[in-house]
């Protein structure tokens, strides 16, 4: 295994000039970021947020499970350009109300974002029609003992050369035994066995970014 040989980290001061030189952040991404926080709804960092939006790009279907307040939807649409959808799933109406606000102050059309409001899995087994593929993007973020099972449906609805992205992955460092974890705790060791299962998966081109709260991409092998 080939080990950093280096003795630094990012810090701060790097994420700091990261965002000094980024693309200026839109009013809408920053409204529902400031929305979320006292309400504790948990989306993703925004420098994974700015990751999903080059993901996206050129992309022009995508699907994503766990929509809250539209946030990294609203990333991904801004990232994918005027052309492209998103069919986003998350059974919690009283947030994707207020997601939809967010997305029309962002400027997106509401045709590009489609809402389905149900749990994912049941969804998918019903075979809702809004969720046939191909999808070109399939983006995880919803309840992270089902991850698996989340990718075993979207699996045969992946275009050629469609990725597969899923956040939470690193679970603050208690994945991979950085930070003390509860052996018990149902998530980490979801996520963990997750994180295994794709990366050791013949099928699937995969690593793990550490951005954020560790962002999973993989593509299947063609
Ligand atoms: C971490 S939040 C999503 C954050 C969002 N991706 C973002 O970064 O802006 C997880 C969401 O998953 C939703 N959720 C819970 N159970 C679900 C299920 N079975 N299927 C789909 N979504 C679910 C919750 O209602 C919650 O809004």
């Amino acid at each position: 295994m080939g080990k950093r040989e280096r003795d630094w980290i990012p810090d701060e001061t790097d994420h700091d000039w990261i965002e000094s030189l980024a693309q200026p952040l839109p009013p809408a991404l920053a409204a529902i970021e400031a929305a979320a926080r006292p309400e504790r709804i948990p989306i993703v960092d925004r420098d994974a947020g700015r990751v999903l939006a080059v993901l996206a790009g050129g992309r022009k279907r995508i699907v994503e499970v766990g929509t809250a307040y539209g946030y990294s939807t609203l990333w991904m649409a801004y990232g994918q350009g005027p052309g492209g959808t998103i069919v986003t799933i998350d059974p919690d109406r009283s947030r994707t109300d207020l997601a939809r606000g967010w997305w029309r102050q962002g400027g997106i059309a509401d045709e590009r974002i489609t809402v389905v409001t149900a749990p994912a899995l049941d969804a998918f087994a019903a075979d809702d029609p809004r969720l046939a593929g191909p999808f070109d993007l399939a983006f995880i973020d919803a309840m992270k003992p089902e991850y698996e099972r989340y990718v075993e449906a979207l699996r045969p609805r992946l275009a050629p050369g469609a990725l597969l992205v899923a956040d939470n992955v690193l679970w603050s460092g208690r994945v991979s035994g950085s930070r003390p974890a509860d052996p018990d705790d149902a998530n980490t060791n979801a996520l963990r066995q997750f994180d295994r299962a794709v990366l050791t998966d013949p099928g699937f081109l995969a690593t793990i970014l550490p951005v954020g709260d560790g962002l999973l991409v993989a593509t299947l092998r063609a």
